[in-house]
């Protein structure tokens, strides 16, 4: 005969704890620019995940970080998560190798409404490693091309060699791909010949349809505070998709770490329209 506490201990081990991760193993790492990587990551079961949404990242022993996935979701079995070095867990990672354990759980949030932007142009502006979530959306619109308008990205980075995914950027700049892309950087090298300059400066002529169209951004608080001002010259506020940033614990809306508004980031995000967010004070602090 089991005891009480032989018991409780039973009916504890089978909840399921919405903390616990699964071990994935780094099969793959891409220096992308000085300060970010891109990893690839092997998880012992295949984790699904619709774009925009995001994993928690745990390194063992140390703590756990969230990040959206920058491949296609159509891809199963691995995942890549493109990470900017800032702190402790990510300044780890940074240091890890291939074959080494990392923890995961999720997917989490609200990610990118494709069904919405069925049909339209879509304007995709990124800023530095904002670039990550937006390329798994890139993925998925040139995956059904027929399915959307115009796809135009407009992306900017510090310098040269702080723009991510280069060879991939190559071959969207080479007018072979759907998508019509577009490159600045604030200051060039001697070898840069493309635009100098923020990536606002690509917003002015947009040649698309912005009446009917949508503008997904996402990039650093203050990239993205001007472009939306921005794009409010072209777009209704509601077809303005943004990836809000908030310091995050639990990841499903539990802890209320990650308020925003009357909203919490992980729940009713990241990817908010402008017209959901555009009242809240101090938005791009
Ligand atoms: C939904 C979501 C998706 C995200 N997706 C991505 C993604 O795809 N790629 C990506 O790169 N990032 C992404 N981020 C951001 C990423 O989660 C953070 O960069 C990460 O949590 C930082 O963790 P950390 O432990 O390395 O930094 P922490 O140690 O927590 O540091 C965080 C901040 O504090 C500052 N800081 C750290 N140490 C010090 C110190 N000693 N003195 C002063 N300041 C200090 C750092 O500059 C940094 O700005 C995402 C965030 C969210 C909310
Ligand atoms: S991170 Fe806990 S409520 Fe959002």
């Amino acid at each position: 005969m089991q005891t009480r506490a032989e018991l409780d201990r039973k009916n504890l081990d089978s909840l399921e704890n919405p903390y616990s991760s699964i071990p994935a193993e780094i099969t793959g790492i891409v220096d992308e620019s000085p300060t970010i990587k891109t990893f690839e990551l092997e998880p012992e079961e295949p984790m699904k995940f619709a774009t925009g949404e995001f994993i928690q990242l745990s390194v063992p022993g140390l703590g756990e970080a969230p990040f959206t996935p920058s491949s296609s979701p159509n891809v199963t079995d691995t995942l890549e998560v493109t990470i900017m070095e800032a702190g402790e867990v990510t300044g780890k990672l940074h240091n890890m190798s291939e074959g080494d354990i990392v923890g995961i759980r999720g997917p989490y949030g609200k990610g990118y409404p494709l069904e919405e932007m069925e049909g339209r142009d879509v304007l995709v502006v990124g800023g530095g490693v904002g670039l990550a979530p937006l390329r798994s959306l890139l993925y998925m619109l040139t995956a059904q091309p027929d399915d959307f308008g115009k796809i135009c990205l407009k992306y900017g980075a510090r310098a040269p060699d702080h723009l991510i995914y280069k060879d991939q950027l190559d071959d969207w700049g080479s007018g072979a791909s759907e998508i019509d892309l577009e490159l600045t950087v604030d200051e060039g090298d001697e070898d840069w010949e493309g635009n100098v300059g923020v990536v606002t400066n690509l917003l002015e002529d947009l040649d698309m349809d912005t009446e009917k169209g949508v503008a997904v951004v996402c990039g650093p608080p203050i990239m993205m505070k001007f472009t939306t001002q921005s794009l409010l010259d072209h777009f209704e506020s509601s077809d303005i998709y943004l990836s809000m940033e908030k310091n995050m614990s639990c990841g499903f809306g539990m802890c209320g770490h990650c308020q925003l508004g009357k909203y919490y980031v992980c729940k009713d995000g990241p990817v908010f329209t402008h017209d959901q967010v555009k009242d809240i004070p101090d938005l791009w602090e």
